[in-house]
């Protein structure tokens, strides 16, 4: 018996100080004051610390005050309900930055209260964010079927009515109609552009890739869009050398995603405007900033950035950044979205240079 006991002690310390959740015994002083008593390796591991600075201590030592609070908060509940209670939570650490952990709080009950809590939490952070990732990737294939499909209607009526007006502009002689000709026909153009646009996001997509300088296809964006900016009296700042490296891409996705971040900011801005890019080299990389002093975006919207069909716009589609976020995957780049509310947003990118 006793023999057997000690085993299944063993057993327990094993499989205490070697599972990777964090496990911590934490003592009830009072309602409003928890002790820790003991952790396993896991958790002085997460947290870098040794047994000895950490037994004893008060639960918002080392949590800091509003995290304290937070935990403080589910260790009441366990005091009151009895009971093992389950949840997600997030914590930040200094090291680690922002992590989930699924939690479990057994209480130990002594006479009518309870003495303890045993609780023992998983780092499942990696697993939301795959999840997260999934859940994104099945949107865009879903838009990109859609995609084809719609882009694959609008086509064959939009061929027809070309053919048409081009029959129209052979036997015009009038000055005017030869007007409204040209008009039209560039509002086709657009309608294709619109159409080749959204079938991005279709897979796979021919792609023709080659080597072409970042400045040219920036100067060319910039022009594009100035007449715009002018109009809303948002001024286009460049600040980038007159020569850049080339990079190997798809020009005109690559302009694509600077017309969706520009055009972005200047919705951004009410008054008094300004988008500034920039690029540089940066060892094999050329890293472009549009930056624009707009509303910003919160900070609790910035997740969702980049989620088909996310947008604050009443007009809006909601799809221009989940276009770049692919284009500039596609070209093995990088995207990035800084922003503060009330002060601006800065998207940065960077593109491998061409070899
Ligand atoms: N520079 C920016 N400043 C402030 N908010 C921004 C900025 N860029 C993007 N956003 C926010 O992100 C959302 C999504 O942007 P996205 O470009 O994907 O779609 P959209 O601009 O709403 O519509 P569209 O498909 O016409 O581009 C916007 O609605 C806006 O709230
Ligand atoms: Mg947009």
């Amino acid at each position: 018996m006793e023999k057997g006991s000690k085993l299944a002690t063993t057993y327990l310390d094993l499989i205490f100080h070697h599972i990777s959740d964090l496990i911590f015994f934490i003592k009830v002083v009072d309602v409003h004051h928890y002790e820790i008593e003991a952790v396993n390796e896991a958790y002085l591991a997460n947290y870098g610390t040794s047994k000895e600075s950490i037994s004893g201590r008060r639960i918002e030592d080392f949590l800091g005050v509003d995290q304290g609070m937070q935990a403080i908060r589910r260790f009441q509940e366990v005091i009151i309900r009895k009971e093992t209670i389950h949840f997600e939570e997030g914590y930040t650490f200094p090291k680690q930055g922002y992590r989930v952990f699924e939690i479990t709080l057994v209480p130990m009950i002594e006479g009518s209260s309870v003495s303890r809590l045993i609780g023992a939490a998983r780092d499942i952070t990696e697993k939301r964010i795959n999840e997260e990732h999934m859940i994104h990737s099945e949107k865009l294939s879903v838009v990109g079927q859609l995609a084809a499909g719609i882009a694959h209607e609008l086509r064959n009526p939009l061929t027809s009515l070309k053919g048409f007006l081009k029959l129209i502009h052979v036997k015009n002689t009038d000055q005017d109609i030869e007007r409204y000709i040209q008009v039209m026909d560039s509002e086709f153009h657009r309608i294709e552009q619109i159409i080749d646009e959204f079938l991005i996001l279709a897979k796979p997509q021919k792609t023709n890739f080659s080597s072409h300088g970042i400045d040219h296809i920036l100067d060319e964006v910039i022009e594009l869009l100035n007449g715009q900016a002018n109009m809303k009296s948002i001024v286009l700042k460049k600040d980038y050398p007159a020569t850049l490296p080339n990079v190997y891409c798809e020009s005109n996705q690559i302009k694509q995603v600077f017309i969706n971040l520009i055009k972005n900011a200047m919705e951004a801005i009410t008054e008094d405007g300004e988008i500034t890019v920039i690029a540089e080299e940066v060892e094999d990389m050329l890293r472009i900033k549009i930056k624009d002093n707009g509303i910003g975006i919160p900070h609790e919207e910035l997740n969702k950035l980049g989620s088909p069909f996310y947008t604050t716009k009443e007009s809006g589609t909601g799809l221009g950044l989940s276009i770049c976020k692919q284009i500039i995957d596609r070209h093995q780049g990088e995207f990035c979205i800084k922003s503060k509310e009330g002060e601006g947003t800065e998207v940065t990118i960077t593109l491998p240079k061409a070899v």
